[in-house]
């Protein structure tokens, strides 16, 4: 299959549009990683994407819609705190798991009763869903465990022969998955932590739990319990009070002939004079935006990608450092 990349326009949504609703699969952008999507009505059109990206089938999708889209067709929205965060955070990056009304497949939710949504906020991938007018579900565009794309070249290196278009909408510049919040109990819990923190959904509903995942719970987002995000080169995580080993294991790979780069915020730039560096900015929303681009460019020209961090969890932080210990192996 020859796989097309085009430029996010009126005629490639329409292309895109046309791809999906007979039944095929396309990559979309939105604003936190590229997606991979199919209507979420077509049973056939839906485990193709569980078979492009060697996706256990047990792990549900995310169904997206636009703004003007009645959510309660697909989900029973029974909460208040649930309406004010859709008042609040939508369009943007939040996911919300609701009980399903059955309208979107159970190839799609696995056979699960609750079903994920999400309204994007990114204006090429709205523009294709009011085009489509459909529930498109869509995992990240990247073959499973591996990292998660933000660029249309990203999903190419993944993709390329399994889909026929990739639609091009720039890189996207949230750069970590959506916030997913299981929103069918009292107090609204976090499932997967993103940009749309704990403490902003505090803000808003008075409350928030982290729902904690220990070997051998019933995990209620099975997707974290998978490895994830893994780039292909080898990979290292550090805190701010172990530079020193960091600093060692690159001299030792150093010494072997080999490539390490140091990944890091630019406030370890003084410690890392003069090592190859992959910088993931100043901000932890820059950390957000940087990370997988960093990843993914670190895997072509790095036998090893050395990460130090601060180890906090507040904010941000928490999404970021939650996919920064699964991309770089410490749990
Ligand atoms: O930002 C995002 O969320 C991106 C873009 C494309 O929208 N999508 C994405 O999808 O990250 P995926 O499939 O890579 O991750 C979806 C996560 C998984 O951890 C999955 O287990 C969880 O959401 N999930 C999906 N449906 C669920 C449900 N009904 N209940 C609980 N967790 C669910
Ligand atoms: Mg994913």
């Amino acid at each position: 299959m020859q796989t097309e990349i085009l430029k996010l326009n009126a005629d490639s949504v329409e292309k895109a549009k046309n791809l999906l609703l007979n039944g095929e699969v396309v990559a979309i952008p939105t604003e936190t990683v590229y997606g991979l999507g199919a209507i979420g009505l077509n049973p056939t059109a839906v485990k193709k994407i569980f078979e492009i990206k060697g996706r256990p089938s047990d792990n549900p999708l995310i169904a997206h819609v636009h703004e003007d889209y009645d959510l309660s067709k697909l989900v029973h929205i029974e909460k208040g705190y649930a309406k004010k965060l859709i008042k609040e955070f939508t369009p943007g990056p939040l996911t919300l798991v609701f009980y399903s009304k059955g309208v979107v497949c159970d190839e799609a939710t696995c056979g699960g009763k609750t079903l994920a949504v999400r309204i994007p906020e990114h204006k090429g991938a709205r523009q294709l869903l009011k085009a489509v007018n459909q529930p498109i579900v869509a995992p990240s565009a990247n073959l499973s465990k591996h990292t998660s794309p933000v660029t249309a070249n990203h999903v190419y290196n993944d993709l390329n022969g399994k889909v026929k278009l990739i639609l091009d909408g720039g890189k996207c510049k949230g750069g970590i998955e959506s916030t997913v919040l299981d929103c069918t109990g009292e107090v609204p819990r976090i499932l997967r932590a993103g940009l749309i923190t704990k403490e902003m959904i505090e803000r808003v509903c008075g409350a928030c739990e982290i729902a904690e995942h220990k070997d051998g719970d019933e995990v209620k987002s099975p997707g974290v319990k998978y490895t994830h995000y893994q780039p292909k080169c080898q990979t290292a995580l550090f805190y701010e009070s172990e530079l020193e080993s960091a600093k060692s294991l690159y001299n030792n790979y150093l010494s072997q002939g080999k490539v390490p780069y140091i990944m890091c915020q630019t406030a370890f730039d003084k410690e890392f004079k003069g090592y190859n560096i992959l910088s993931l900015g100043e901000s932890e929303y820059d950390m957000a935006n940087n990370l997988y681009d960093k990843l993914l460019e670190g895997e072509t020209k790095a036998d090893i990608i050395i990460a130090v961090a601060f180890e906090r969890y507040d904010g941000v932080y928490l999404g970021v450092m939650n996919r920064l210990k699964k991309s770089c192996g410490r749990l």
